[in-house]
């Protein structure tokens, strides 16, 4: 599975703090036998979020996992970025990895994370701090490489 991890960060995208998140996320999609062949560090900007999720779905990252802004901050503006390009959404994606997490702190319910499907990729909004990136994913990962084979158009069991 080609993999695309953008870091949706003001200061990591300034420099004034070093990216966990993106690394933290990549260590955990190696570990799965799964390929990153792209990864990029964006401001909260809709705009520089879009062309980074645009940008790799053109590479063909059939997943892409975004971590930071998803949360109530008046920056974070992930999941109206993914919205505004989306085809559909995938509702059981949030709806779990927000159960899920809230089993392990109250604040999960802050996060408005979400799964979409943009133009042949499957995209994952992930919360901003690394250890709940790599939880949110293990919530989800059972579903993924069926639905990016559906994403990507590959013939599937069902
Ligand atoms: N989910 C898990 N599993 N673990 C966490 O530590 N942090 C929460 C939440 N989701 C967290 C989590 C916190 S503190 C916030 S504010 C929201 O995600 C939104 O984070 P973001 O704005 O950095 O994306």
């Amino acid at each position: 599975m080609n993999v695309g991890i953008i870091t949706v960060s003001d200061r990591a995208a300034a420099g004034e703090y070093e990216d966990h998140g993106g690394p933290a996320l990549k260590g955990e999609a190696e570990r799965r036998g799964w390929q990153v062949i792209a990864d990029a560090v964006v401001a909260d900007e809709k705009v520089r979020i879009q062309e980074a999720i645009n940008s790799f779905c053109a590479q063909g990252c059939g997943l892409i996992l975004t971590t930071g802004g998803t949360g109530i901050a008046r920056r974070d503006v992930t999941p109206e970025a993914v919205r505004e390009i989306m085809r559909l959404e995938i509702p059981g994606f949030g709806e779990l990895m927000r159960m899920r997490s809230f089993e392990i702190t109250p604040n999960a319910i802050l996060s408005r994370g979400l799964a979409a499907v943009v133009k042949n990729s499957l995209v994952i909004t992930l919360p901003g701090k690394p250890q709940g990136a790599v939880e949110c994913l293990g919530f989800v990962e059972g579903a993924l490489a069926h639905a990016v084979k559906l994403c990507v158009g590959e013939p599937t069991s069902c």
